[in-house]
């Protein structure tokens, strides 16, 4: 979704800063961008295009001020233009405001606003914001009551924050969409306060933050920083330590932070399994998580993370917790069963807005909730009971891949330990194997030379039965985001219900074959029947089957149990979908469309 930044106490430093800023949060949307500084006045740029762009535009002709905002938009209401680029102004010019959400009644407040003599410029349900504060600056309010009173008339989502020209201040609230506080204070009183959508924002200056809750206000100023209920009553902030370093948020020498974030796989599958894993004794160790107890457990969450809650709904079955996956929005606005099951999140970010309002709603039914989320301090994380993380480590690329994998582990871990069982020394002795074995995949990967025989395929189809299913799944997802071009998961078994119809020599299907038990078995004989309707196929296999008796081309995989197995078979995917969409010349970090944290319903 759309990216805000704030800075105070930069100077004439504070555009260049502002900029820094929208290009880390560059993943969270790029339609169009802009900043606003506020000194005697509030000098705004902005226009549709990327930062690269603007930066551009900005040179030579840099707005000066002791405080600004400045947006990244993924567009909602309205196209990209220069027009509906943020920062929006009011009639005066004297407001500028950033945002991001939906204002669910921004119709009814613009035809107000409108009969009252205010013009607008853009299409946008944020613009109403700035004219609302106009108003009340108009009737006497002071700046910050003037924002609180607009804020006050607002429904829907928001993250929202404004400056005022002649006032040395940020202004910011939030209700239902993330904003997090940058603090670089010095003994010599020399501060300098952030305000963005998400920590990389402003990590280079600080690891000092602070999360705003729903219904909280801000304001920043060079010396020193509040936040109070949107009431104005004053508000105990816990001050939090980012455990990351700035440069992760790099790409390290890479060409895309995909590509890097597939590579660091191994490491982050490591970091995941840290002090959670004994495997002399065959337990893990999940801390308070492991007395839940759960009759039942519910997975709830969108995209490549419903991938890893399917698999995951698998694990806890196979270790005797009835579980059940639901994409989250489906869950929310539908009727659940609901009894006395753990209702587990699993959320990258854990700020999308289905998984959120899924799990809203399952607590407000009684039920106890979890978060599996990557983010410390994100929304899921601090509304859910408890919360477990995958410890990936920060992912900048719109395609979820470090933190897929990471999610498949840290569900194995947390039901090994909520369901012990006596296969459990060999499940972890398999987990202990998988950060090597896709190190291996890593390094000797011919998935490149395989992408390069199909780049003018009119489709992608993937197979997969069991664990591997999900798997199928999350390649053509994977694919079709970054590539441009058709492809679909099916379960292998499904094939023959109806998307056979559809498989052709112009389709090559990928099929994730792993060991030789009875589904490798049926998978295979799924494999037999698209290559007798001329497929190509390519075999994701450990070798174990003779699948690649029937495959013009294999993906190896080492061996391993048919869960890990999942993991490590999907870096293979990961990589065929990278290399397509490399060779077709793709922006791969922003693909259209897209953006990394879907924070609107
Ligand atoms: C994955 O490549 C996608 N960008 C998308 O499907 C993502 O997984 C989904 O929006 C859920 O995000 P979350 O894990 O942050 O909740």
């Amino acid at each position: 979704m759309c990216g805000i930044i704030g800075c105070v106490g930069h100077g004439a430093d504070t555009t260049d800063v502002l900029l820094e800023g929208l290009s880390t949060l560059e993943y969270r949307g790029y339609d169009s961008a802009g900043v606003a500084v506020a000194n005697g006045s509030v000098d705004v740029v902005k226009q549709a295009g990327t930062i690269d762009e603007l930066v551009s535009t900005v040179q030579g002709n840099t707005p000066d001020g002791a405080v600004g905002i400045g947006h990244t938009r993924w567009s909602t209401h309205g196209p990209p233009t220069d027009e509906n680029a943020h920062p929006h102004v009011d009639c005066t010019s004297d407001v500028a405001v950033v945002h991001n959400g939906i204002i669910e009644n921004y119709q009814a407040l613009r035809e107000q606003l409108e009969a009252e003599g205010h013009t607008f410029e853009s299409d946008t349900d944020t613009e109403v914001v700035p004219h609302l504060i106009e108003t009340e600056l108009a009737g006497g309010a002071a700046p910050e009551a003037a924002v609180r009173q607009a804020v006050d008339q607002l429904e829907g989502s928001f993250a929202v924050a404004a400056v005022i020209s002649g006032c040395d201040a940020i202004f910011a609230a939030r209700h239902d969409s993330p904003l997090v506080l940058g603090l670089d204070e010095t003994a010599g009183g020399d501060h300098h306060y952030y305000l963005a959508s998400d920590v990389p924002a402003f990590r280079e200056h600080t690891d000092r933050v602070v999360y705003l809750n729903d219904g909280e206000f801000t304001r920043l100023e060079p010396d020193g920083w509040t936040v109070t209920t949107l009431a104005g009553e004053p508000v105990e902030k816990a001050v939090d330590t980012v455990e990351w370093d700035p440069e992760e948020t790099g790409k390290a020498g890479y060409d895309h932070f995909m590509q890097k974030e597939i590579n660091e796989q191994p490491r982050a599958l490591r970091q995941c399994l840290s002090e959670r894993v004994d495997e002399l004794d065959g337990t893990v160790d999940i801390g308070d998580l492991a007395y839940l107890n759960p009759h039942g457990v519910h997975l709830v969450a969108a995209g490549t993370s419903y991938h890893a809650a399917l698999y995951g709904a698998q694990l806890f079955r196979a270790a005797g917790v009835p579980a059940q996956a639901y994409l989250a929005h489906e869950y929310a606005t539908g009727t659940p069963p609901i009894g006395d099951e753990l209702v587990i999140g699993v959320t990258q970010s854990g700020e999308t807005a289905d998984t959120l309002s899924a799990l809203r709603g399952a607590r407000a039914r009684g039920a106890r909730t979890l978060a599996v989320t990557n983010v410390v301090g994100s929304t899921a994380a601090r509304e859910c009971d408890d919360a477990f993380y995958i410890k990936a480590g920060p992912e900048i690329g719109v395609a979820a891949t470090k933190t897929f994998a990471s999610q498949l582990v840290a569900l194995n871990t947390l039901s090994i330990g909520m369901a012990p069982s006596k296969d459990d020394r060999e499940a972890i002795a398999a987990l202990r194997d998988v950060p090597a074995d896709v190190q291996q995949v890593l390094d000797e990967s011919n998935a490149a030379a395989v992408a390069e025989q199909y780049l003018d395929s009119e489709a992608y189809f993937f197979i997969g039965r069991g664990h591997q299913y999900p798997v199928a799944l999350e390649g053509a997802l994977k694919m079709k985001e970054i590539t441009y071009k058709h492809a679909e998961g099916f379960a292998a078994g499904e094939l023959k219900h109806g998307p056979l119809a559809l498989v052709t020599s112009e389709t090559p299907v990928f099929a994730v074959v792993t060991g030789e038990d009875e589904r490798a078995q049926k998978t295979i004989g799924n494999v037999k029947e698209v290559e007798a309707r001329g497929a190509p196929v390519v075999a994701v296999t450990d070798g174990v089957s003779d699948v690649s008796r029937y495959a013009d081309h294999v993906l190896s995989i080492p061996e391993s149990s048919p869960q890990t197995a999942a993991v490590v078979a999907n870096v293979q995917l990961q990589l065929a979908a990278y290399h397509t969409a490399a060779k077709l010349g793709r922006p791969i970090d922003k693909p259209r469309n897209l953006a990394k944290s879907v924070t609107v319903e």
